[in-house]
């Protein structure tokens, strides 16, 4: 969902320089159902001071009130915020079960320690388990630490968005397929309502929009890394 600020996107460190050195033990917990929770203040600063889209509270409530349940965040020994992912789990224009990655961010100075893998792979367990059909995010183009976690999770790249963010930086759409045949599903633009009944409207005659010829696209590419994604989420006999 969101870009991240000019300067951070090298990775470069942060403006506070924080370095955290030695072996600093992390704990995941989850947001849970609580709506208001106490983590919320520290979950706002830590995403809006590394990604560039001005997130209003609205939005935070908006994922965390209804998805709270995908919202995971790791701890240091001293339980302060050092790294969280926010998410939603929804039905894509009438299609798939989408999962959606809206927000990930690790604290500067934990960087390049696995947490925020960790992060999305708890997120991706999760949407998993409440039977998401794919898991769809966009990220900037020249995030590499970003590109590298989704794609070493199995996720493709499937647009480029071309200047997508408010900050002018060019987005990639980058989805995980966690079923076969999933690209193939049919979507319905926004505008036109989702049929139903006898299949006697338009829209229920074949592929509708540019969406479902990316989607098909990005089946071609998808046996190649089956075995991998399905071994790292553990599922691998589900799909032989
Ligand atoms: C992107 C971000 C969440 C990564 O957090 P993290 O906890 O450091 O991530 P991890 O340690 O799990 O893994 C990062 C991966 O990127 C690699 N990486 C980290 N820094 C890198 C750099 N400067 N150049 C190239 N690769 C880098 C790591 O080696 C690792 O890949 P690997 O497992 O193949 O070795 C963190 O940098 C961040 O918060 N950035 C600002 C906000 C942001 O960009 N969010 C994502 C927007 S979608």
């Amino acid at each position: 969902m969101s870009g991240i600020n000019q300067d951070v996107a090298t990775n470069a460190p942060s403006q506070d320089n924080e370095q955290v050195t030695g072996d600093v033990k992390i704990h995941y917990i989850t947001y849970g159902s609580e709506k208001e929770s106490s983590w919320l203040p520290a979950i706002r600063q830590l995403i809006s001071k590394d990604l560039s889209e001005p997130y209003s509270i609205y939005v935070y409530r908006y994922f965390l009130y209804q998805w709270g349940d995908l919202c995971f965040m790791a701890l240091d020994d001293q339980d302060n915020l050092v790294g969280v992912i926010v998410c939603k789990l929804e039905p894509h224009r009438g299609g798939p079960m989408r999962g959606y990655i809206a927000m990930l961010a690790t604290r500067s100075g934990y960087r390049g320690r696995g947490i925020a893998t960790e992060l999305v792979r708890m997120a991706v367990d999760k949407m998993i388990a409440k039977d998401a059909d794919e898991i769809a995010l966009e990220t900037e183009v020249d995030n590499i630490p970003s590109l590298r976690i989704y794609e070493n999770l199995g996720f493709l790249r499937t647009k480029r968005l071309h200047r997508y963010y408010l900050n002018g930086n060019t987005a990639f759409r980058l989805i995980l397929y966690l079923k076969p045949g999933i690209p193939y599903k049919v979507t319905y633009p926004p505008e036109y309502p989702y049929p139903e009944g006898d299949g006697s409207t338009p829209h229920q005659q074949g592929p509708l929009d540019e969406d479902l010829i990316q989607r098909q696209a990005a089946q071609l590419d998808i046996q190649d890394i089956h075995d991998q994604r399905f071994n790292l989420i553990a599922r691998s006999d589900d799909f032989t």
